[in-house]
């Protein structure tokens, strides 16, 4: 017996867009269902015209309504009309009460946890171990939310493969999401690497963005933030924004780069925030009997710890380049993350299970693996 429009509509409402993580049929996206016998025809509009995920989205569909019992499907891509985003833009933000609600609000709910992933200085690893961290999270089943707040010196999208822009509705930027996070950085506005040279004022109005103009989840477990190497103008921005979040240092064994993490580990202290843990990275280099060499020495990441009293959460092998890891969804290839299965990602695995311990946050059965 033919599907009915309403079968097949039913059908596409567990079809999610890929980026908004809602049902295209909430979306509005869906605009035309044509029945004939067993033939389905549907159009489906997209947010913007040629959405790099379109054949996500289409497959998806496609299958939904295979699924349902149609013998042939075939789904149209269009893109919405101005007025059709707007309505979109309107209703995602009022369905958020983002219209009525205070202005400072930060990303998330009363129960996301911020986290910072600070160094003193550059170079020692922040970007790997946030995004490392962030993505380990999600292994957990976390809500995780990245924001790249290293406006000039953006390293996340490489890290992560992303070769796409957000969609902007209105005035609604939609977060990538990659690996299972919702990721937002100053990268993806900029075309081909070019540099970032704003002055104090442009920093700050950039992170307004990213928190208020970003549609972030509303249950974000955790939003993490890569900040730049220092004590500068961006890490006092975000300490006022959300001055409770939670820091990790990041050092490598090496005094001079604990001697510098101290500094921004005071600076936190001095902003009323507290310091979660101390990762130290690149502390030693596997041998293939198991020995273990130090090459830039031992005992920073726990004297770093000792002088905050607060934990060595995890040392991080000093580890050759990784495989890169294939995002199911968009394809993309992230040449910075660790496969779950790899000695350094078991290493991110347990220190996410730490970090998680210290939050009181309990995994989740729907893991990204
Ligand atoms: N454990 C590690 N083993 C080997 N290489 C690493 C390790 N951690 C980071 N790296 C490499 O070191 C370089 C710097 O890392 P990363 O960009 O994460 O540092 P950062 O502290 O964020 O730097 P910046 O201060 O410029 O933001 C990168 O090329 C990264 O791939
Ligand atoms: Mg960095």
């Amino acid at each position: 017996m033919a599907l009915t429009a309403e079968e097949v509509r039913e059908a596409l409402r567990t079809v999610e867009d890929p980026e908004l993580r809602q049902s295209i049929v909430d979306l509005d996206m869906v605009k035309d269902i044509e029945i004939e016998g067993d033939t389905v025809r549907v159009v489906i509009a997209l947010t913007v015209p040629n959405c790099p995920l379109q054949s996500v989205i289409s497959e998806r569909a496609k299958e939904a309504i295979l699924a349902a019992g149609a013998k042939k499907v075939y789904v149209r891509l269009t893109a919405m009309t101005e007025a059709e985003r707007q309505a979109l833009s309107a209703k995602l933000q009022s369905a958020k009460g983002l219209v009525t609600l205070a202005p400072d609000r930060p990303p998330g709910s009363e129960k996301t946890v911020y986290l910072t992933v600070s160094s003193g200085k550059g170079g020692v690893g922040k970007s790997t171990v946030t995004a490392n961290l962030a993505y380990a999270l999600a292994r957990s089943g976390l809500k995780v939310g990245l924001i790249d707040a290293d406006i000039y010196g953006y390293s996340i999208p490489e890290i992560l493969g992303i070769r796409r822009q957000p969609t902007v509705l209105e005035k609604l930027i939609v977060p990538l999401y990659s690996f299972g996070m919702s990721v937002i950085s100053m990268g993806f506005f900029v075309p081909h690497n070019t540099p970032v040279i704003w002055r104090g004022p442009m920093l700050g109005k950039m992170l307004d963005t990213f928190f208020k103009e970003v549609h972030w989840d509303e249950d974000l477990d955790v939003l993490l933030f890569d900040l730049p190497p220092g004590t500068g103008d961006i890490p006092m921005d975000i300490s006022r924004r959300v001055s409770w979040a939670m820091d990790i240092l990041v050092t490598t064994p090496h005094p001079t780069a604990t001697h510098v993490a101290a500094r921004a580990g005071a600076m936190t202290l001095r902003l009323n925030r507290s310091i979660l843990g101390v990762v130290e990275n690149m502390s030693y280099v596997e041998c293939p009997d198991g020995t273990r060499v130090y090459p830039f020495g031992e005992g920073g990441g726990r004297d770093l710890a000792a002088h905050f009293r607060t934990e060595l959460l995890a040392q991080i092998p000093l580890a050759g380049d990784s495989p890169g890891i294939e995002d199911p969804v968009t394809g993309e290839i992230a040449s910075g993350l660790y496969p779950a299965d790899h000695p350094v990602g078991k290493v991110y695995a347990s220190l996410a299970e730490k970090v998680m311990e210290k939050l009181g946050l309990e995994p989740r059965p729907e893991a990204v693996r």
